[in-house]
């Protein structure tokens, strides 16, 4: 093989595609990884890492506000937004080199231009064009496309990416501004993390939504508790608002809106609202990235700028060629990217012949998924309304965390979990989990499920005290009316 001709090919090289191009590495491929900005793509720079690292420093100026009561006095402490995007900087910086580091420990060749698939078939093997920092042309048996997606702009938004952001601008390592007043558009993940975040920093913050509620995909259960405590933080969310036009006053900026019932041809005579602010995030979901990629000249088929794929094997209307992560338009998480990058490499290299690896199918029954706002949420498998459309019968369990030792010792006494157990088989179909450790909580129902356990082989297993683990325990014994911290109803059997 010459030095320009690769096994597989990746564009694009976030959590999907850099940990393809390791993996593929592993079974003893010659891998090539391209990619037109920074290794690790949004996760690690505009997203989950990002985010979370701002998370935690607005999570510790919470836990300081309490101080006093566990005995330590903080006088006059001060929030510094600046340093805390320094720290986040530095996070970001280390884990990308990070990546860096472990692609050439595995020999993978990285290169940094804008890839795009200009010929070829699985045959003979495709080309691919590299423009940007390297110019080039390299040839690979299979390509896997992780281009993934970025900010979804609506012109009427007028995004200037100065008073009017985006997640990446909000992200962006220059960015030190704590607005007094900042609007955000959009009460899904992202509006709701940073509503959390800059709300704790001293900013006012105010969320309008198009439907008539925050976070459409989890328990509505979950999702009041959290507005519970976006009141108490004086966070105005204004559901059931069309957003009809965000603009720039000049000193900030003005949104205004109609109420989302009103048909789409009469939105100009309608009764508007306008909210006002000194910055703006725009955060209403996130376009696919597969333009210029040679998707129509290859014949490689999309949808609404998804790339269509199998969704077992993951493989492009096009032999050889596969998808993995957000372009792919499925489910937008990096967890759910790396997982098919799993699926894609087994794929691309049994097609090939002589790896070490068979081919594999994807299976999405088991998705766990995470919220970072204060308290944090997770989740998993079903929520209820989905059981009852699917002719489930479920018995809930909840447990709640101020009836947890350890979650009192922590004072971190806010939420619950709720366990959903199949009624004939006790077998769990689904969690979802608000308070402390949510997120770290549901990697345990997760495998539970993954293997078919019922509540009582998950009871069964000794959970260490004091632990916020015994939350799944409790959990999962309330599901059958055993919680031993809480008084229930009889025992199900
Ligand atoms: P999203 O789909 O979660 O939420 C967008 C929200 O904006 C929805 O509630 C929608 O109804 C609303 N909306 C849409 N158009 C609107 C309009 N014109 N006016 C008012 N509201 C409008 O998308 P989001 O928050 O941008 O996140 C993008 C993706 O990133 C999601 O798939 C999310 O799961 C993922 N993500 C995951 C995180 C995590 O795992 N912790 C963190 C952040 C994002």
């Amino acid at each position: 093989m010459s030095e320009q001709e690769y096994d597989l090919v990746v564009i694009g090289a976030g959590p999907g595609g850099y940990h393809a191009a390791i993996r593929a590495a592993q079974y003893g491929a010659k891998v090539a990884l391209i990619e037109k900005k920074n290794l690790g793509g949004t996760c690690l720079n505009w997203g989950c890492i990002p985010t979370k690292a701002l998370y935690a420093s607005a999570h510790l100026i919470e836990q300081i506000k309490e101080a006093d009561d566990f005995g330590v006095e903080i006088p006059g402490f001060k929030a510094n937004f600046a340093k805390a995007v320094e720290r986040k900087n530095k996070v970001v910086q280390e884990l990308v080199g990070g990546i860096e580091a472990l692609e050439k420990a595995w020999k993978n060749d990285i290169f940094m231009g804008y890839g795009k698939i200009v010929g070829g078939n699985a045959k003979d093997g495709f080309e691919i064009s590299i423009q940007g920092e390297d110019n080039k042309v390299i040839n690979g048996r299979r390509v896997i496309i992780a281009t993934g997606s970025s900010p979804a702009l609506i012109p009427a938004f007028n995004i200037d990416h100065e008073k009017i952001l985006t997640s990446d601008d909000i992200l962006h390592p220059d960015f030190k501004t704590v607005p007094e007043r900042l609007l955000i558009i959009g009460a899904g993940v992202i509006g709701c993390e940073f509503a959390n975040i800059f709300t704790t920093f001293g900013s006012k913050v105010i969320i309008l939504e198009y439907l008539p509620g925050a976070i459409a995909t989890e328990e509505p259960m979950i999702v009041k508790e959290l507005m519970k405590k976006f009141t108490k933080k004086e966070i105005e969310l204004h559901i059931s608002q069309n957003v009809l036009l965000v603009e720039s006053t000049g000193s900030g900026v003005k949104a205004t809106t109609c109420a989302a019932d009103v048909p789409r041809d009469q939105t100009d005579t309608a009764e508007k609202s306008t909210f006002e602010a000194d910055l703006c995030l725009v955060s209403i979901g996130r376009a696919k990235e597969s333009s210029n990629l040679g998707l129509e000249d290859l014949g490689i088929e999309t949808m609404r700028g998804a790339v269509k794929v199998n969704s077992e094997t993951l493989e492009s209307s096009v032999q050889g060629i596969y998808a993995i992560g957000d372009v792919t338009g499925g489910i937008m998480l990096a967890h759910v990217a790396s997982y098919e990058g799993d699926v894609a490499v087994a794929n691309a290299l049994s097609s090939i012949g002589g790896f070490p690896v068979n081919p594999m199918t994807t299976d999405y029954r088991i998705v766990p998924a995470t919220i970072f706002t204060s308290p944090n949420i997770g989740s998993v498998g079903l929520r209820r309304k989905v059981a009852k459309e699917q002719g489930i019968d479920v018995l809930m369990g909840l447990y709640p965390f101020q009836s947890l030792g350890k979650a009192k010792c922590m004072g971190e006494e806010e939420g619950f979990i709720m366990i959903l157990g199949d009624k004939q088989t006790h077998k769990i179909v689904g969690a979802s989990c608000i308070g402390t450790e949510a997120p770290e909580l549901i990697a345990e129902i997760a495998l539970a499920m993954q293997h078919g356990l019922t509540v009582h082989e998950v009871a069964e297993t000794i959970h260490s005290h004091p632990t916020i683990s015994e939350m799944v325990l409790e959990g999962c014994e309330a599901v059958v009316g055993k919680a031993i911290h809480k008084k229930g109803r009889p025992i199900h059997h």
